[in-house]
């Protein structure tokens, strides 16, 4: 029996995509607000003895968190065999440990109610730094794509000569991986970040210069830009041409594109793992490729 894939309004040009790869049938739903600001939500189609994948990429949880949970659990209701959650952007990956004493580890929070709620979930890129895999803090199996051969495959059509730039340790992961796909050399910087948006990045090592080569300044996330931004900076103070910036997932806070077109970038791209408009790398195959292993699963 085909799965039903149920959409997130303004979701719906990855939800084409990925249900032409799915094979799946779409499913709509009614959602507004009462005057009141409580959730009404109405499936509008028969679930019964079908496996449904719900698409919401999760920029900005909290508002999306009840609404979904009432979709999964009504999905069940009406007699779904299972409720699988595609969240191209899994978001509350970054507060993976108390830094203070007192604060919520958010990660680990959002993954059990998430694991509550869903039969499986797959996602792109999660950020995973202190956690070694989704497994450790989500209870539901969990597919995390990687986006990094997209992104050496645009970075290899796109940029001659390209020098890739990592703006922190974290970010080696997929640099490293990125670089020799491509293949080209790359720098990893160290960052300090001393508050949302206030970060500084080391300078390039000498040697970066002198080669002549576009840098590519790639992360997993863009929030304020202030990563980017200060990585584009240190480009500039070495006489680099202008940096390409490359992200999986952009999540743009206000101000935070216009800022970093202003820093000089020359080009500002993102996989359309979050709706924008640098969106230029698809993620829908491979995407497609591991909802629909869990979905057979
Ligand atoms: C950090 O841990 C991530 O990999 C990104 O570097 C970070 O989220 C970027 O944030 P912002 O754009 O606010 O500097």
């Amino acid at each position: 029996m085909r799965p039903l894939l149920a959409a997130w309004p303004g979701q719906e040009r990855l939800a084409e995509s990925l249900g032409r790869e799915l094979e799946a049938e779409r499913l709509s739903f009614t959602m507004r607000r009462f005057p009141d600001g409580e959730t009404y939500l109405r499936v509008d189609g028969d679930v019964q003895g079908r496996p449904v994948a719900v698409l919401c990429t999760l920029r900005d949880p909290d508002p999306l968190f009840l609404p979904l949970a009432f979709l999964a659990a009504t999905l069940r209701d009406l007699g779904a065999t299972s409720v699988g959650l595609v969240a191209p952007y899994l978001a509350y990956m970054r507060q993976d440990r108390r830094f203070r004493p007192g604060e919520a580890v958010t990660s680990t929070g959002f993954a059990r109610l998430l694991s509550a709620t869903f039969d499986w979930l797959a996602t792109v890129d999660p950020h995973l730094h202190r956690h070694g895999s989704l497994a450790e803090i989500y209870g539901v199996p969990a597919a995390a794509v990687e986006a990094a051969p997209l992104l050496a495959d645009w970075i290899r059509a796109n940029v001659a000569d390209p020098l890739v730039v990592g703006p922190d340790a974290e970010s080696l992961q997929w640099v490293g991986s990125i670089a020799r796909a491509v293949p080209c050399p790359y720098v990893v910087l160290e960052k300090i970040r001393r508050g949302d948006a206030n970060v500084s990045v080391s300078e390039l090592p000498p040697g970066a210069a002198s080669a002549g080569r576009t840098p590519v300044l790639v992360d997993d996330i863009v929030s304020t830009a202030g990563t980017m931004i200060e990585a584009a900076r240190r480009c500039r103070e070495r006489g680099l041409a202008a940096p390409v910036c490359l992200a999986v997932h952009a999540v743009f806070a206000p101000g935070a594109y216009e800022g970093l077109r202003a820093a000089g970038a020359a080009r500002v791209v993102t996989t359309n793992t979050i709706p924008h408009a640098s969106n230029g790398i698809d993620v829908a195959a491979p995407l497609a490729a591991a909802a629909g292993r869990m979905l057979r699963a």
